[in-house]
């Protein structure tokens, strides 16, 4: 399938919610956390298979500001697997010149949790290949909420003006500031919905919803959603012959 995918036209930038681990245990007749440690093998799949195509960015909700109202054993064991995911991927992403970044309140995160990815980002911050952005303790109106407080901060103390707020503006102080928004948004598990992923940054991306559990997500199922991605017409308001390239 691979094969057929066209070079011309990878997504730079996908986002992915990893979801139903805790289905794919609980069908195994296992804890809801088992599912969460089977989660870093599609990771690393999804992370490969996107760096083989060239793609430039890949943002992973991993845990959002909602997931912490899970029970205190899950929300414990998530910040653990974490720890471990990072420790043992580090060097992985030095060999593939691959760069970590985050996205979301890392503050609140565990100070353990900190630690690791502070490392782990600062090893990995020459590199020049893709970068991995990872969403913990993030939401789209946590993160739209502290793009305003910071502008308004600003306006407050006469660094800008109102006339100076525009979307380029607005954009600059989000989390993603640095990072193109994501043209592919894949969610696995069958649910369709955003919960609260990158409100602004999604306003036009193509969402790609598919059954798999995030545990079963493989190289073959990214392959299959960037070939549904290079089918869709990308119009951005404007018709279709508009968009066709002229013969
Ligand atoms: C996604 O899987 C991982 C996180 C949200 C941390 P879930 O834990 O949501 O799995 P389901 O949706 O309950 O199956
Ligand atoms: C979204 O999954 C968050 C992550 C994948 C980290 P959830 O499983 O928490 O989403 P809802 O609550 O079912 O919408
Ligand atoms: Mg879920």
């Amino acid at each position: 399938m691979k094969e057929v995918i066209d070079k011309g036209n990878i997504p730079q930038h996908i986002a992915v919610i990893m979801d139903g681990n805790g289905r794919w245990a609980q069908k195994k007749g296992a804890m809801r956390i088992f599912g969460h440690r089977n989660a870093i093998a599609a990771v690393r799949d999804a992370i490969e298979g996107a760096a083989e195509l060239g793609v430039k960015f890949i943002t992973l909700y991993a845990f959002s500001t909602e997931n912490w109202s899970r029970p205190k054993e899950e929300v414990d064991a998530l910040m653990e697997i974490l720890v471990q995911a990072i420790t043992d991927e580090v060097p992985t992403m030095m060999e593939n010149n691959i760069r970590l970044a985050t996205i979301g309140d890392t503050d609140s995160l565990p100070g353990k949790c900190k630690e690791h990815l502070n490392l782990g980002k600062a090893k990995t911050n020459a590199n020049t290949g893709m970068t991995v952005v990872l969403a913990l303790s993030y939401s789209g109106r946590w993160e739209i909420t502290q793009a305003v407080k910071e502008i308004v901060k600003k306006v407050v103390s006469g660094e800008i003006q109102e006339k100076d707020i525009n979307q380029e503006a607005i954009a600059s102080h989000l989390n993603t500031a640095d990072f193109p928004d994501p043209e592919l948004l894949i969610r696995t598990s069958g649910e369709i919905r955003i919960s609260n992923f990158m409100l602004w940054q999604l306003a036009y991306t193509e969402l790609y919803f598919t059954e798999v559990l995030w545990p079963d997500f493989r190289k073959k199922h990214l392959h299959e959603a960037i070939l549904a991605y290079q089918k869709r017409e990308r119009r951005f308001g404007k018709t279709g012959a508009q968009i066709k390239p002229s013969e």
